[in-house]
């Protein structure tokens, strides 16, 4: 009878301990794993809402820059990708900075299409405790109004063009310079180290903006040729989209590869083709895939990780003599 007793017991404890596990396996798909090394409870890249005010489509290497956040928002599985395409106005830019604090986002990554101008939105976000990423270009704004900054150093690859343009012109000669977006951090950067490493016997005889752009690229250079006809022997365009608008406007002045030595900058496919076909002598490498580490950084600003205040994208410079082999090779 005792023994009867007991294994009625034993039964309706394994009952109930298998409900408990089959209630436990219908209940809600448990949290997703937090990253190797995070602590018990961190969040995840599925508790992430991003917002990212992207500056505009102007160039191919912004629409690189686009997609590298897009894809690696979509391969890490966040819960929310606020994306935004600001064409090149900066109030577009402050008034989706402003919609996405109001949506209470986790992190603001924001690649500043001027330098000037940011504080009262910062300050805005830092309110919210919602902690802002500089991507890409830099801002003017104190240090302490955002979290970090992700992105190229813009006044060595202006150094970097200056140095090979001195080797391109030995014995000096008149350039002129096809700038970026006035007042963006890329196009201050590149101006400041270009002139900074530029030999006394080249001359910068002219300066204008064509917005990053090939369609404003083109009209620039066009009227650089007709105002400077045969005075100038380089030019230095602060990337390969204007370059490439640049080269349209050349041909058709009727001069050759070589005749005008053009020194670029981004290293897209396109400035690679241009290396290939002789217009351009030297393209300084800047980097727009910065997805991994805007992402990797946000998830550690989420839950109170250290971080680095400045993160630079390691970049070189490429010639014509390795373009082609290298062409088939560039992701964008
Ligand atoms: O800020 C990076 C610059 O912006 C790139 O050189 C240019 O192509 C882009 O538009």
């Amino acid at each position: 009878m005792k023994t009867a007793k007991v294994s009625f017991f034993v039964v309706v404890l394994v009952v109930l301990a298998t409900l408990a596990g089959c209630v436990q396996q219908q209940g809600a798909a448990p949290a997703a794993a937090p990253a190797a090394g995070a602590a018990a409870g961190a969040k995840t890249y599925k508790d992430m809402t991003l917002c990212y005010p992207q500056l505009g489509a102007e160039s191919d290497w912004r629409t690189a820059n686009t997609a590298s956040i897009k894809e690696t928002a979509d391969k890490l599985g966040i819960k929310k990708l606020v994306f935004s395409d600001s064409q090149q106005k900066q109030e577009n830019q402050i008034s989706a900075i402003r919609a996405c604090i109001q949506q209470s986002v986790d992190v603001i990554a924001l690649p500043p299409v001027v330098e000037d101008g940011w504080d009262a939105v910062l300050m805005e976000a830092k309110n919210a405790k919602i902690p802002v990423i500089i991507v890409d270009r830099s801002v003017s704004a104190d240090s302490s109004m955002y979290a970090a900054h992700i992105g190229s150093d813009m006044e060595l690859e202006g150094k970097k063009a200056g140095q090979e343009m001195n080797k391109l012109l030995p014995n000096g000669g008149s350039i002129i310079e096809l700038s970026g977006t006035t007042g963006s951090g890329a196009a201050v950067g590149r101006a400041k180290g270009f002139r900074e490493t530029l030999n006394p016997n080249i001359k910068i005889i002219d300066s204008q903006t064509g917005n990053f752009t090939r369609a404003e690229g083109k009209p620039v250079m066009e009227a650089f040729l007709k105002k400077y006809q045969g005075q100038i022997q380089g030019a230095f365009i602060h990337n390969d989209d204007m370059a490439i608008g640049a080269i349209e406007a050349i041909k058709a002045a009727g001069l050759k590869p070589g005749d005008l030595k053009l020194v670029s900058v981004d290293g897209t496919r396109g400035g690679f083709q241009a290396m290939v076909d002789g217009w351009v002598q030297v393209d300084v490498e800047c980097n727009p895939l910065l997805g991994p580490q805007v992402f990797d950084m946000a998830l550690k600003l989420m839950n109170g990780q250290s971080i680095e205040k400045n993160v630079l994208t390691n970049e070189t410079v490429y010639f014509p003599d390795k373009a082609a082999e290298l062409l088939p090779t560039r992701k964008y």
